[in-house]
């Protein structure tokens, strides 16, 4: 049973647990299910690495950079053994999965768990605790979804929450590294993720994204993605519904005709290009084509006008030519993406490119490639949020601007952020807000009405 004083981390005398994140939403999501699986096991949450019994790091695989940045900050938070003897140094995560022997060779960490072991973790401290030595399970499971679960929410805000719908990933797009540290694909209950976004809206909550690595195949049952993004937004018409990643390939008619037909759905879309080029498309396995990608574009744009698109880019794929390269620009021009999360190309050992293809686009050139993809992408930004000058939009309050005291901020349903004096509002309130000046990251507004 999931019950509410679990939403929130408790507070007391126990051993002292502590953890990092890194990565993507599902790590963050996975974090909150690790946290609650150790509460029930009487460890308390604190937020100070420097009191902690056990501290666990969360990691990314994605890229070698993400993964070098992790083993700096593992041998930094190593420092607080000598000062703690006790303490307990974890690795939870796609690294857990990928590296597994190496993080105990470079004497990291005492514990390694993979993304399907996290039940396993109290029995996995309790020998680390017993024995000085390695505690690992990096088991990969077919059914693991942790449904039941309630995960314990780590955000401060109290308005936005993530609720993990599936796990795992079967495309296999031969750049990545997430079938290998992540298994294979598997939906969760469809009554499980329903209540737990009744609780959180009854708790507060106004906001909930939908997380999987691709939630266009959600499937449990007869339920399908299209029928449970309609349950969810069911709740509350209080209650708004984010989801990602869509996959190109999956993202069906039918989803953007409930997204059309449903207000508190939001009008936003991630939608992963990775590449313009379908030459690239097809060496990264995408299965989909430019024009496949466009027409998908174009279908959500006939169905909502007012529907933010953002994607991810890759540069520098192996083979990827000038032409290659143009073809991307071209296509985030005709897309017109509100927003993208940019890259180099990386190669991940173990995946299908780093087998057969060679990784022959030269760093320098990476470089330059993804310095055009950002810089047209600011513009492309910047174009978006001044059509939105003059205005009006619903905006849910998040919390204060970092910038100012007097400010509040919050995000439009096509999630962008949008800053605003404060006035009588709290976080979760909706309120309309006049778009009145931006740059290419925020909208600046006024309250209206
Ligand atoms: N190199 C660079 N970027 C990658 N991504 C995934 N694998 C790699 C890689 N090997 C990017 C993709 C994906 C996002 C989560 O990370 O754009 O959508
Ligand atoms: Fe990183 Fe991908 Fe693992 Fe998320 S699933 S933590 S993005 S490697």
């Amino acid at each position: 049973m999931m019950d509410y004083k679990n939403l929130r981390p408790a507070t007391g005398s126990g051993r002292k647990l502590y953890i990092e994140t890194y990565g993507c939403q599902m790590n963050v999501g996975d974090s909150e299910i690790v946290v609650a699986i150790l509460q029930k096991e009487g460890y308390l949450y604190t937020r100070r690495p420097e009191e902690a019994d056990v501290i666990l790091v969360n990691t990314c695989s994605v890229r070698d950079n993400a993964e070098q940045r992790i083993w700096g900050r593992l041998s930094e938070l190593g420092r607080y053994k000598k000062a703690r003897p006790g303490l307990r140094l974890g690795v939870i995560g796609c690294m857990a999965e990928r590296l597994r022997e190496e993080l105990f060779e470079r004497r990291a960490v005492d514990i390694v768990v993979g993304p399907d072991a996290y039940r396993d973790l109290p029995r996995l401290l309790r020998d680390a605790g017993d024995q000085a030595g390695r505690s690992i399970n990096v088991e990969l499971s077919r059914e693991e979804t942790y449904a039941e679960i309630s995960p314990v929410r780590l955000d401060q805000g109290g308005v936005s929450a993530f609720i993990a719908i599936m796990r795992g990933c079967n495309n296999m797009c031969s750049y990545c590294v997430v079938p290998y540290t992540r298994g294979g694909e598997r939906s969760r209950d469809p009554q499980t993720i329903l209540r737990e976004a009744r609780e959180l809206f009854d708790a507060g909550y106004r906001e909930v994204t939908l997380l999987g690595q691709n939630v266009n195949s959600y499937s449990f049952g007869d339920v399908d993605f299209a029928r449970l993004l309609a349950d969810v937004a069911g709740v509350s018409p209080q209650l708004r519904v984010r989801f990602a990643t869509s996959h190109p390939k999956d993202l069906s008619d039918e989803v953007l005709d409930v997204i059309a037909a449903t207000p508190n759905i939001c009008r936003a879309i991630h939608l992963p290009a990775q590449s313009g080029s379908s030459e690239m498309l097809e060496r990264m396995n995408r299965k989909y084509s430019r024009e496949w990608y466009l027409g998908r574009i174009r279908a959500i744009r006939e169905r909502m006008a007012d529907c933010a698109v953002s994607t991810d880019l890759i540069a520098g794929f192996c083979g990827e030519t000038q032409d290659d390269h143009r073809q991307t620009l071209s296509l985030m021009r005709e897309a017109g993406f509100d927003f993208a999360y940019m890259f180099k190309y990386s190669e991940r050992p173990g995946t299908r490119a780093s087998r057969e293809m060679p990784d022959d686009v030269p760093e320098a050139e990476k470089t330059r490639r993804l310095g055009e993809v950002i810089a047209l992408q600011n513009t492309l930004s910047l174009e978006s949020n001044r059509r939105d000058v003059g205005r009006r939009f619903e905006v849910l309050v998040e919390g204060r601007s970092k910038r100012s005291e007097d400010q509040l901020f919050g995000r439009t349903s096509q999630n962008k952020v949008v800053v605003f004096p404060r006035g009588d509002l709290h976080p979760g309130d909706y309120v309309r807000v006049e778009i009145t000046d931006c740059t290419s990251a925020t909208l600046v507004g006024r309250v209206v009405e």
